[in-house]
C-alpha cells in the first residue's frame, strides 16, 4: 500500500504547500491537518507550538503516514527540532531550510527581506541560517502578524489586504531589497499583490514550490 504524507498547519495557509506537493508528486495521497482550534502560531509560546506539532505528528502517524511535512513556517521554527527528536524514524521536512538552500544558491550578495508572523521573526532563523552560510548576505526582517489572519478571513486581492500590505512593506529596511522571502505559509495567497508594491523588480519567494521540489527528492532519495 502506498502510505499518505501527512502536512500540517496552523489553518487553510499550509494547502499553498499541499496543493505545490500535490503538484509535484501526483500519485502520492496526502492527509492534511489544519490546526484552526489553535490558530494563530504565530503569538504563541514555543512550548505551545511544540506540544501542538507533537500531537498532530502522533495523530497523522497514527493515520500510518510515511513521512511529515511541517507547512507552517511559525511551527519549523520552533517545533522541527522536537519533532526530529521525538520521532527520528520518520522524515520529517520543514520549510525553512529548503528555502533556505534555495536563496542561498541563487544569492551570492544583496539584500534578501524577511516577512513572517511574529514568532518566526523573534527566532530570527532565517538571518541565522542564511548568514551562517553567506555573511555577506543581509537578511532585514519585518513581523507582520495581522496577514495570517487576514488571509485565513478571506481578505486577500481587495483594498483591506492592499492596505495592510502596503503599509506593512513601506518599511525602510525594504527600500532596496533584491528579493524577499514569504516566510509564512499564507502569503503565496499575496503573493501578486505584494509583487504589485515593489514598483521595481523584486524576487518574491514563497515556500510552496520549493519545498514540494525537496519533498519530491527526499522521498525518492530514502524510500524509492
Ligand atoms: N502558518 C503560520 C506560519 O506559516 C501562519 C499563521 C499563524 O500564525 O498560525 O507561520
Amino acid at each position: 500500500m502506498n502510505k499518505p504524507i501527512g502536512i500540517f498547519d496552523s489553518g487553510i495557509g499550509g494547502l499553498t504547500v499541499a496543493k505545490a506537493i500535490a503538484d509535484a508528486l501526483p500519485n502520492e495521497t496526502i492527509i492534511y491537518f489544519g490546526d484552526t482550534a489553535h490558530l494563530p502560531y504565530g503569538d504563541k509560546s514555543k512550548e505551545s507550538i511544540i506540544g501542538y506539532s507533537k500531537r498532530i505528528t502522533t495523530f497523522l502517524l497514527a493515520k500510518e503516514c510515511k513521512a511529515i511535512v511541517i507547512a507552517c513556517n511559525t511551527a519549523s521554527a520552533h517545533a522541527y527540532a522536537e519533532l526530529k527528536t521525538e520521532f527520528p524514524n520518520v522524515p520529517i521536512i520543514n520549510v525553512i531550510d529548503p528555502t533556505v538552500d534555495y536563496c542561498l544558491s541563487k544569492y551570492q550578495t544583496g539584500k534578501i527581506g524577511i516577512i513572517a508572523t511574529r514568532g518566526t521573526i523573534k527566532s530570527r532563523i532565517y538571518p541565522r541560517k542564511i548568514n551562517k552560510k553567506n555573511p555577506n548576505l543581509e537578511v532585514p526582517q519585518a513581523a507582520t502578524p495581522l496577514l495570517a489572519p487576514m488571509i485565513e478571513e478571506g481578505f486577500f486581492n481587495n483594498n483591506i489586504s492592499k492596505t495592510i500590505i502596503n503599509s506593512y512593506l513601506s518599511n525602510k529596511n525594504f527600500d532596496d531589497i533584491d528579493a524577499l522571502i514569504l516566510a509564512c505559509t499564507h502569503y503565496p495567497l499575496i503573493k501578486k499583490e505584494v509583487i504589485a508594491f515593489f514598483k521595481r523588480p523584486v524576487d518574491v519567494i514563497d515556500s510552496a514550490t520549493v519545498v514540494a521540489e525537496y519533498t519530491k527528492k527526499m522521498l525518492n532519495a530514502l524510500l524509492g
